[in-house]
């Protein structure tokens, strides 16, 4: 069994805390802490099962991980059952950090700017290359992993909630799942991010997409 120590915590979201692995500094260790009111315990065990199914078929399927943090089963730890992912991190080594936190960031450079702008196409062609299926895409659930060739990266909300899932296996209805996916993503984005309180220089990169 692992030992997380809480000196290892990464970040929260609403129902999971992320830690760093005690023994393998590229993995990560997400543990639910709380079950949301609507679907209860079912909803939150039915997203699991999406995202477990969702990396089972991704496995057999694509070899590129650069754009979505690769998932390595579960594992028994004093804190409970985690979900072992991949831990992204910036060239430097440092965790990388949200997307969401970079677009509320008043100290945000000019080139970060420029780096996340020029990173949300090449997302949106790496997921329809790769037919990868998510739910609803937010900034809160993307990193921004800054390094010579920088990207946004996934970390949260795979997995396909359809009745028939016939996008995983019909890449056709799989690109016109994620465009739409993908448009939603952009919208979320300037309804969220630009603001008054916003630098000028996000609203107009938010504006421009
Ligand atoms: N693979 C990762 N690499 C780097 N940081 C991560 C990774 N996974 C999670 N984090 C950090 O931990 C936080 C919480 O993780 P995560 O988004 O998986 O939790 P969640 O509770 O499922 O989120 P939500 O509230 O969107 O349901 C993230 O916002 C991010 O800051
Ligand atoms: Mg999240």
């Amino acid at each position: 069994m692992l030992i997380i120590d809480k000196e290892l915590f990464v970040g929260k979201g609403f129902h999971r805390e992320c830690y760093q692995h005690p023994q393998d500094h590229t993995k990560c260790l997400k543990i639910t802490f709380k079950q949301p009111k609507k679907g209860g315990k079912k909803g939150v065990a039915k997203a699991l099962k999406r995202e477990v199914d969702q990396y089972k078929i991704l496995n057999k399927r694509i070899t590129d991980w650069s754009m979505l943090s690769n998932y390595y089963g579960e594992q028994e730890t004093n804190l409970g059952k985690c979900s072992v992912f991949e831990l992204i991190r910036d060239d430097n080594g440092q965790v990388s950090r949200s997307l969401e936190q970079y677009l509320l960031e008043p100290n945000l450079t000019e080139t970060e700017l420029i780096q996340i702008k020029q990173c949300i196409p090449l997302l949106k062609a790496y997921l329809i290359k790769n037919n990868i299926i998510t739910q609803k895409i937010l900034a809160r659930n993307i990193v921004f992993q800054r390094s010579n060739t920088p990207f946004l990266v996934i970390i949260d909300d795979i997995g396909n909630s359809d009745f028939l899932p016939l996008a995983n296996y019909v890449k056709t209805v799989g690109e016109k799942k994620i465009n739409r996916i993908f448009s939603r993503f952009i919208k979320h984005l300037k309804n969220t991010y630009i603001t008054e309180r916003s630098p000028k220089k996000v609203n107009e990169m938010l504006r421009s997409l």
